[in-house]
C-alpha cells in the first residue's frame, strides 16, 4: 500500500533573537517570570520586510536538500499558517514561485497551532490516494506581526519561524512496521472560539488585529486535547503509547508539554522540547522541534513518533509516523 514517507526535513529561525530581558524592556515582565511559567528563554522575530513565505522558503530549501530530491518533482505545496503574506493568494503559491517549483497543487491551511498536524493529515490523504506524489508540507509563521506589545500576558509567549518536510508517496508492505504516516486524528470545537483569537480580520474589521487569549482556559484544554489526540492516533493504528519512541508535541509552554507527558506516562527523555529556544511559533513549532531532534541524532530511521498539537478554535490533531 502507499504510505506518506518523510524524505527530508529543514527549519529556519529569523536572525533577530529577542531575549526575555529584551521583552522586559517592552512590558512589565521578567526573565524569571517567563522561564518559570513557560520555559521560554528567547524567541526570534522576522526582520522588516521578511515575510512568512521567506521563512517558509528558507526551511524548504533545507528540507529539499536533506531529501536529496529534484525540486521539480514536488507537485503539492501545503503551507500551514495563520500569518499569511497577504489575504490572498495563498502563501503556498508565493513559496511555489520563490522556489521556482513546477505547476501543481498549492494552498494554505489555517488551523492555528494545530496547523502542522492538520497539514500532515491532509497531505497524507492526497498522497496515499495518488492525487499527488511529492509534497512540501510547511509550517511557517510571523506571529510577531499580530502581537499586542502592551499585553504582557501574550506577547512574551510567541515567536517567528518555519519548518518543512518533504513527504512522498511510497509503496510499503501495509503493516504497523511500515515507514511513513500510519494514522492521523483531527478535531475541532468551535464552542471554544473566544478563548484564543485575533481581534481583527478581513470581513469583520478590515484590520489585521492582534492576538487575544484566555491563558488559563487554553492551558486546561491544551493538556486534555493534546493527550486525547495522542491516545486516539496510537489506538487507530492498533498500537499502544508504550510502543512509541518519541512524542513531538506542539511547543507552546514547557508546563503544558510536561503535563501531557505525565498524563501519557511517557518518560521525559522521550518528549522533544525546544520551546525554550524559539517560544510558541504556532504551526511551525512541530517541524522546528522535529528538525532539532533529527539533527542531534535522537530521532532516526525506524523510530515511531507521535506529533500532537492544539490551537485556536479550538483545533487539535495528531499524527503517528515511523521515521
Ligand atoms: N510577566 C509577569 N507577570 C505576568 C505576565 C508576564 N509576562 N503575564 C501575566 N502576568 C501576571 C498576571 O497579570 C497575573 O497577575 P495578578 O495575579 O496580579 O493578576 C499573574 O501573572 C498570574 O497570571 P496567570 O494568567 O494566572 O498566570 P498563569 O500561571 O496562568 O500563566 C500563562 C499564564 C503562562 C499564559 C499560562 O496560562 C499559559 O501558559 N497558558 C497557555 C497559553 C499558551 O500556551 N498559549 C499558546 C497558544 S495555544 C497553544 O499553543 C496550545
Amino acid at each position: 500500500m502507499l504510505r506518506s514517507i518523510v524524505l527530508g526535513i529543514g527549519s529556519y529561525l529569523p536572525e533577530r533573537v529577542v531575549t526575555n530581558d529584551d521583552m522586559a524592556r517592552m512590558v512589565d515582565t521578567s526573565d524569571e517570570w517567563i522561564r518559570e511559567r513557560t520555559g521560554i528563554t528567547r524567541r526570534h522575530f522576522a526582520a522588516e520586510g521578511e515575510a512568512t513565505s521567506d521563512l517558509a522558503v528558507a526551511a524548504s530549501l533545507r528540507a529539499i536538500e536533506a531529501a536529496g530530491i529534484d525540486r521539480n518533482s514536488i507537485d503539492l505545496v501545503l503551507v500551514a499558517t495563520s500569518t499569511p503574506d497577504n489575504t490572498f493568494p495563498a502563501t503556498a503559491t508565493a513559496v511555489q514561485r520563490k522556489l521556482g517549483l513546477p505547476v501543481g497543487i498549492a494552498f494554505d491551511l489555517q488551523a492555528v497551532c494545530a496547523g502542522f498536524a492538520y497539514a500532515i493529515s491532509v497531505a497524507d490523504a492526497l498522497l496515499v490516494t495518488g492525487r499527488a506524489r511529492r509534497a512540501l508540507v510547511i509550517g511557517a509563521e510571523t506571529f510577531s506581526r499580530i502581537l499586542d506589545f502592551e499585553d504582557r500576558g501574550t506577547c512574551v509567549l510567541f515567536g517567528d519561524g518555519a519548518g518543512a518536510v518533504v513527504l512522498a508517496a511510497a509503496e510499503q508492505p501495509g503493516h504497523v512496521g511500515d515507514r511513513g504516516v500510519l494514522a492521523t486524528a483531527l478535531g475541532a470545537d468551535g464552542r471554544q472560539y473566544d478563548h484564543l483569537y485575533v481581534d481583527g480580520g478581513v470581513s469583520s474589521t478590515q484590520t489585521t488585529g492582534v492576538l487575544r487569549m484566555n491563558g488559563r482556559e487554553v492551558f486546561r484544554h491544551a493538556v486534555q486535547r493534546l493527550s486525547e489526540a495522542a491516545i486516539e492516533v496510537v489506538a487507530k493504528a492498533g498500537l499502544r503509547l508504550a510502543d512509541i519512541d518519541y512524542l513531538v508535541p506542539h511547543q507552546a509552554n514547557r508546563r503544558i508539554i510536561e503535563a501531557v507527558g505525565k498524563r501519557l506516562d511517557i518518560a521525559p527523555d522521550q518528549v522533544i522540547v525546544t520551546v525554550d529556544r524559539h517560544a510558541n511559533t504556532s504551526a511551525a513549532s512541530i517541524p522546528l522541534a522535529l528538525d532539532v531532534a533529527v539533527k542531534d541524532g535522537r530521532i532516526g530511521e525506524g523510530d515511531l513518533l507521535v506529533l500532537n498539537a492544539m490551537g485556536g478554535g479550538f483545533t487539535w490533531g495528531a499524527a503517528l509516523l515511523r521515521w
